[in-house]
C-alpha cells in the first residue's frame, strides 16, 4: 500500500462516450492490502472496483438496513462520498450486503469484489457488520486517476472468521469519567477493529459512575470527583441504555463492571453503613489501591448488591455481569470467599453469569463463570482447575495503560514497560499456564488514572489495542510481528483521517 499506482486505463474518449467503463488496474492486489486484522483467506484477482458517488449500498432484509446505513455514513465520513441506501438488489456499481453464508461462527462473512459488484454475505447481521469494517479499510486512500472522485477497492475474495469469541477492551470510567460521546468515540474506534465486547469497569474508590436509582447517593455523592479532584461524572440509566444500543448496533456487546468488594471507597463514602467500621470515609481523589472494603457480614450491604445487580441487569442485554474483586488488600481472606461466594449467587438470581479478576479462583464460584487473568499466573491455573473459562488480560502484555517507555507522557509502569511489539510479539494460547480449551478470549484494558480525555485516551489505545484486535482474531500460531508491522504502518492514514492522537512509535514506519 506504501506507493499506489492507480492507472486508469479510461482514454479521455471512452469517458466522453461513458457507456462501458473499462476496469480500473492498480499496482497491487487485495492481497497487499494493510486490512486489521488480517483476514483468515483472502484470494485476489488483480483488479479493482471503483467506488464513486454512484455506487449504491443494497440490503436484503429489513435487520440489515442499520448496517447498510453504518457503512453509508462511515464512506461520508472517511471520503466525502455520498452513497445511496436502498433494499432493491443491484447487478452493478453496488456494494450488496445480505446474510446468506452458513457457519456455526456467526461472525463468519465473505466479501466477494469483482469490477462491477461487491457482494458481502454475513453467517449473521454481525458477520455481516464485520465484513463491513473490512471494506471499510479496503477503500484505497487515493483517487483514481482520470475518473471522477473514485476510489479503487482491489477485486478477489475474502472467507473470514474470528478465532476466538471474545476480544474485548475494557475502559476504567471511574478513576477519570469519560462522556457518552467520548466512549462512543471509543467505541466506533474498536468496532473499525472487530473487537466485539466492551468491558466498563463502572465504580472504583474514586467514583461510582452509574445511577442506581434505589440508592441515589452512590452518583449524587459517590460520582461527584475523580484522580487529581476533578468533578467526576456519572450516566444516568438512559445514557447506559444508550451506549448499549449504540454499541450494539456495531455489534459490541458492553459489559458492565461493579467492583467490589475492595475499590469500594466511593460507594462508602455514599453510604457509610457499607464499610462496616463505623467510621464515614471522604471522597478520594488518589491513586492508591487496597485501602477500602465492604463489610462482608452485613445483610444490608447483601441487600444494597442486590439492589445494584438487579438495576444494572435490567438495563444491560450482556449474559455477564462483572464483580471486580481484585485487589481486596482489606478484606481478610476467608471474607473474601464468603463475600465472593454471596455476591456470585446474587448476579445468577439477576440471570447472569459471574466475570471477575482473577483472584476470584480463590472462592467457590460456580461455572459457567469467568475469572479475567491480569496478574497471577497461579489464580489463572487455580481458575482453570475449577472449572472456570479464562479472559486474558495479562497486564505485562496487554495493559494499555502501561507507558510504552519511559518518555510516554500517559500511563504508569507498575506491570512493565509495555512497547508495540510486545503487546504483539507474545502467544496468547501458552502464555498462561493453562489449557486452551479454558480460554475464553483476551481484552485490553485501559485504566484511567493518568488520563482524562480523548487524546490522552487515544494516546495509550493506538495502536496497541490494534494487537490484541488481531492476536484474538487470527488462528493460534499464525501472527506475526514483521506481518502487522508493516499493515501498522498504513494505519496512519486511518489515524489521521479520524483526528486519532495515536503513539507514532519510532519503531514503526508510518506512512
Ligand atoms: C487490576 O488491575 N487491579 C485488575
Amino acid at each position: 500500500m506504501k506507493t499506489l499506482y492507480l492507472l486508469s486505463l479510461v482514454s479521455i474518449l471512452s469517458l466522453m462516450s461513458c457507456k462501458q467503463e473499462q476496469p480500473i488496474e492498480i499496482g497491487y492486489s487485495l492481497a497487499d492490502t494493510a486490512l486489521i486484522p488480517k483476514p483468515l483467506e483472502i484470494n485476489p484477482t488483480h483488479k479493482a472496483f471503483g467506488l464513486n458517488s454512484e455506487t449504491t449500498i443494497s440490503y436484503k432484509g429489513a435487520d440489515l438496513k442499520t448496517q447498510a446505513e453504518l457503512l453509508q455514513g462511515a464512506l461520508k465520513d472517511a471520503f466525502g462520498l455520498n452513497l445511496m441506501v436502498t433494499d432493491q438488489k443491484d447487478s452493478s456499481n453496488s456494494i450488496n450486503l445480505a446474510v446468506e453464508i452458513e457457519d456455526t461462527n456467526l461472525e463468519a462473512y465473505r466479501i466477494d469484489i469483482n469490477p462491477s459488484l461487491i457482494e458481502l454475505k454475513g453467517a449473521s447481521v454481525a458477520g455481516v457488520s464485520r465484513g463491513i469494517q473490512t471494506i471499510r479499510q479496503l477503500v484505497s486512500v487515493e483517487l483514481v486517476l482520470g475518473r471522477e472522485n473514485t476510489r479503487a477497492i482491489p477485486t478477489g475474495t475474502i472467507s473470514d472468521k474470528p478465532a476466538m469469541e471474545y476480544r474485548g477492551a475494557m475502559l476504567d470510567v471511574a478513576r477519570h469519567f469519560f462522556s457518552v460521546d467520548e466512549v462512543k468515540r471509543y467505541i466506533d474506534q474498536l468496532a473499525y477493529y472487530k473487537i466485539n465486547k466492551f468491558h466498563m469497569h463502572l465504580t472504583d474508590d474514586q467514583g461510582w459512575r452509574i445511577e442506581i436509582k434505589s440508592w441515589p447517593k452512590l452518583t449524587t455523592v459517590g460520582g461527584s470527583t475523580e484522580v487529581g479532584g476533578e468533578s467526576g461524572g456519572f450516566y444516568t440509566q438512559e445514557e447506559f441504555k444508550d451506549l448499549v444500543a449504540y454499541a450494539a448496533d456495531r455489534h459490541i456487546e458492553i459489559i458492565p463492571e461493579v467492583d467490589m468488594p475492595g475499590h469500594t471507597n466511593a460507594a462508602s463514602v455514599s453510604y457509610p453503613q457499607l464499610n462496616g467500621n463505623g467510621k464515614t470515609p471522604e471522597l478520594y481523589e488518589g491513586m492508591e489501591v487496597g485501602f477500602s472494603t465492604f463489610d462482608t457480614h452485613s445483610e444490608k450491604v447483601y441487600q444494597f448488591i442486590d439492589d445494584v445487580v438487579g438495576e444494572i441487569a435490567a438495563i444491560s442485554p450482556s449474559p455477564y455481569f462483572h464483580l471486580g474483586g481484585d485487589e481486596s488488600h482489606s478484606t481478610k481472606k476467608e471474607d473474601f470467599i464468603y463475600f465472593i461466594n454471596r455476591v456470585s449467587k446474587i448476579v445468577s438470581k439477576h440471570d447472569k453469569k459471574v466475570i471477575g479478576w482473577d483472584e476470584i479462583a480463590h472462592a467457590d464460584v460456580p461455572s459457567p463463570a469467568v475469572a479475567q487473568y491480569w496478574a497471577s499466573n497461579e489464580n489463572a491455573s487455580l481458575a482453570a482447575e475449577k472449572g472456570l473459562k479464562v479472559l486474558l488480560s495479562p497486564a505485562k502484555k496487554i495493559y494499555l495503560d502501561m507507558q510504552y517507555d519511559t518518555q510516554s507522557p500517559y500511563g504508569l509502569h507498575w506491570a512493565a514497560y509495555v512497547p508495540v511489539k510486545d503487546a504483539y510479539d507474545w502467544d496468547p494460547y501458552s502464555y498462561a499456564s493453562i489449557d486452551e480449551s479454558a480460554i475464553f478470549g483476551m481484552e485490553a484494558p485501559l485504566w484511567s488514572e493518568t488520563i482524562f480525555d480523548t487524546q490522552s485516551l487515544e494516546y495509550l489505545a493506538f495502536p496497541r489495542v490494534l494487537a490484541v484486535a488481531e492476536l484474538a482474531w487470527m488462528p493460534k500460531g499464525t501472527t506475526l510481528w514483521d506481518d502487522f508491522k508493516k499493515r501498522l504502518e498504513a494505519q496512519s492514514h486511518y489515524f489521521k483521517r479520524e483526528g486519532i492522537n495515536y503513539y507514532a512509535s519510532p519503531d514503526i514506519n508510518w506512512e
